[in-house]
């Protein structure tokens, strides 16, 4: 696995539900996710930034590429975006963000252990109308401060956070430039895109099937994938004498890193439930009825 994958993958197992929802359709997000933490790993670099066009991966920045990274198809789409201009942004924004998480710790005299500084922000567009936008974060997994379009300004949900609204709202014109970004800013992006890759967000791709066998000592165990499938909503599980078996075990939904999602689900073979009688059963928007396997 590559090291941007594993990056993108420990992000996703810290983030759970913080993950972008599945857009109505005839909709279309762009949203920013960032990360910070203060005791970096080999795999978790101290900063990350991930940026979705609907739940679909479009780049990837972290502190140690210093570089933002298109993903598949995105990469491949000619002029889509500048990506040395992209990645001097979140540069740019790398340091905003771990200032703060630096300010936030010294506010809450934070600096044993380890802390998260997470920020999600971005717009919607339906019908090619702006119809949504949110700008919030969290620090240690709780809503620290969140912006306000309407009033505008950022609302504190933390103590510490009325010193970072003090930063931010330093100047009348920062206000008024994050309420543009949202605004306007953010949806001009977002129909840019569109113009390029508005086709891979339609894409609709059915799952293929594939069911392996594994060994360990003590046990067999199959397993059921589902491969290659989009929208992202899937439902999979193995059935024996037509009721789905209970003590399944089941892998999360992951992207396969093209645009399409993959996951699988396993079961522990016995002499009561022997394979020839076990069949693996997926359901998708994509599919008319069942795929059923063994
Ligand atoms: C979408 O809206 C923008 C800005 O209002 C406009 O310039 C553009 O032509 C519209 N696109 C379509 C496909 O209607
Ligand atoms: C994604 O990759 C898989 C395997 O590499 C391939 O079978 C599939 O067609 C790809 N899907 C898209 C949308 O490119």
């Amino acid at each position: 696995m590559s090291k941007m994958m594993s990056a993108l993958l420990s992000l996703l197992l810290l983030l759970g539900p913080a993950v972008p929802q599945e857009t109505h359709a005839g909709s279309y997000r762009l949203s920013f996710l960032y990360t910070g933490v203060s005791r970096p790993t080999d795999s978790l670099p101290s900063f990350q930034a991930t940026a979705y066009l609907n739940d679909q991966i479009f780049f990837h920045y972290d502190s140690e590429s210093r570089k933002a990274i298109p993903l598949d198809p995105w990469s491949q789409m000619e002029g889509i975006e500048d990506w040395e201009k992209e990645s001097e942004l979140q540069q740019a924004r790398e340091s905003i963000f771990m200032e703060t998480l630096q300010d936030i710790m010294d506010y809450h005299k934070d600096r044993e252990g380890s802390h998260t500084f997470q920020g999600r922000f971005g717009c919607e567009l339906r019908n090619n109308k702006s119809s949504g936008a949110f700008w919030k974060y969290a620090y240690d997994g709780q809503n620290f401060i969140e912006f306000n379009k309407e009033i505008p300004a950022w609302v504190p949900q933390d103590p510490a956070a009325l010193i970072t609204k003090q930063k931010w709202e330093a100047e009348d014109v920062y206000v008024q430039r994050a309420k543009a970004y949202l605004e306007e800013e953010c949806p001009a992006m977002l129909r840019r895109y569109l113009q390029y890759g508005k086709t891979f967000l339609d894409q609709q791709d059915s799952p293929s099937m594939s069911i392996t066998s594994h060994r360990t000592p003590g046990e067999d165990t199959i397993k059921c994938w589902a491969i290659d499938f989009y929208p992202r909503d899937i439902d999979l599980h193995w059935n024996q004498g037509g009721n789905t078996v209970e003590t399944e075990v089941r892998g999360d939904i992951l992207p396969s890193g093209n645009g399409t999602y993959l996951s699988w689900v396993s079961l522990a073979l016995s002499p009561w439930r022997p394979r020839s009688t076990l069949f693996c059963h997926i359901m998708h928007s994509t599919l008319d009825q069942p795929l059923v396997g063994q």
